[in-house]
């Protein structure tokens, strides 16, 4: 385990942008991440997973320390479920394909999504009707203070809509390192009630869809709408849908009667944001390298060189104009560094 000064992590961040870490570690197991915690106790540090929902607009002053533990395994069985931990480092898509291939069932709507297993509860990922905390049992965690290892189990995880503890109360305080879910081994829960799933299995004759079925669907969905980061630089949904209560949302559903919108309780909605950039006329817009991508308003993507700040100034004009044709905010669910 070296440490180095200096590093590009133009590699370690899905947005391609071009930062320097002042000094960079890559740790493989807890103990190395336990003694590089305790040894540069004193120093400010950065933790870095797959790099997938952060925008860097700065270099980074501090040690980055990548979380590359690797490794799965199934803890507990039943009859009908199965507890499979998988370390931090995983690729989230590589781990649903595994539990696809195994028929274990739960993660298929969330195939493709961009980033690593240990970041999946920070903001409790989510596609096509499910997220992490329909399957979620538990994380472990070593803190970063003390170097003490804690368990959280879902209620302490305080999952909502891209949120959980770790964005919040517990912020930069704990470095997850595992994370168990519990999958179905039969009578499967088929979710393809949302959005073109149903409709991209009819196209293919399939009634009644495998996990690898449902998987392969959201797949070609996404990659028909969603830039891959490999290809071009983007974070996936830059914006998180806005959530408006129905006393504010009345007045500007008679203003503008074809938006769209989700009832999420009897109180409020929540608006599609990329509904919202689209009719405010800018999705396709390129400014520079900075821009916002042609099939999917929601994510803005990066042509080749543009700066972590000028992505940035793009979004800022993206909330400025929706906020004046629609008088509703949207914020970021990318972390701005
Ligand atoms: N829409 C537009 N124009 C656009 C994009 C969307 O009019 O450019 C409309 C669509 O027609 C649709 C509605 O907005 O009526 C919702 O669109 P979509 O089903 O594509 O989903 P989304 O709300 O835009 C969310 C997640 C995605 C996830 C999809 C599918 C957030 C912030 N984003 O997007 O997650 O893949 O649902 O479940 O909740 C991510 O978080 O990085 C991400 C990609």
């Amino acid at each position: 385990m070296e440490i180095y000064n200096n590093i590009s992590l133009k590699n370690y961040n899905t947005f391609g942008i071009e930062a320097k870490a002042q000094q960079f570690v890559a740790v493989h197991t807890i103990a190395e991440l336990k003694t590089v915690l305790a040894e540069q106790h004193s120093k400010p540090k950065f933790i870095l997973g797959g790099g997938s929902n952060m925008l860097l607009t700065q270099d980074i002053k501090a040690l980055v320390i990548h979380v590359d533990l690797k490794g799965k395994q199934i803890i507990n069985e039943d009859d009908d479920f199965v507890w499979v931990e998988s370390m931090a480092g995983e690729n989230w898509h590589e781990f649903v394909l595994w539990t696809i291939s195994q028929d274990f069932g739960g993660l298929e709507n969330m195939s493709l999504i961009p980033g690593n297993v240990g970041t999946t509860p920070v903001q409790n990922i989510g596609a096509y009707g499910t997220e992490i905390k329909d399957t979620f049992v538990s994380c472990e965690a070593v803190a970063i203070k003390d170097q003490s290892i804690k368990v959280f189990n879902k209620e302490e995880c305080n999952f909502g809509y891209r949120e959980s503890i770790f964005k919040n109360e517990i912020k930069d305080q704990y470095i997850i390192t595992s994370v168990v879910f519990k999958l179905s081994k039969r009578n499967h829960k088929i979710s393809i009630s949302y959005g073109d799933i149903a409709a991209e299995l009819a196209q293919k004759n399939i009634t009644t869809p495998s996990l690898k079925n449902v998987s392969d669907a959201v797949i070609a969905i996404r990659r028909s709408k969603l830039p891959d980061p490999k290809e071009l630089g983007n974070s996936g949904s830059f914006f998180k849908n806005p959530i408006v209560s129905k006393k504010d949302f009345a007045p500007i559903l008679s203003k503008f009667p074809d938006m769209k919108y989700y009832e999420i309780s009897d109180t409020e909605v929540k608006v599609p944001a990329g509904w919202l950039i689209e009719q405010a006329g800018l999705k396709g817009k390129r400014y520079g390298d900075a821009g916002i991508h042609k099939n999917q308003a929601l994510v803005l993507v990066n042509y080749g060189t543009a700066t972590g700040q000028e992505i940035l100034d793009v979004s800022k004009l993206v909330q400025k104009t929706v906020y004046e044709r629609f008088g509703i905010k949207i914020d970021a669910e990318v972390n701005i560094i």
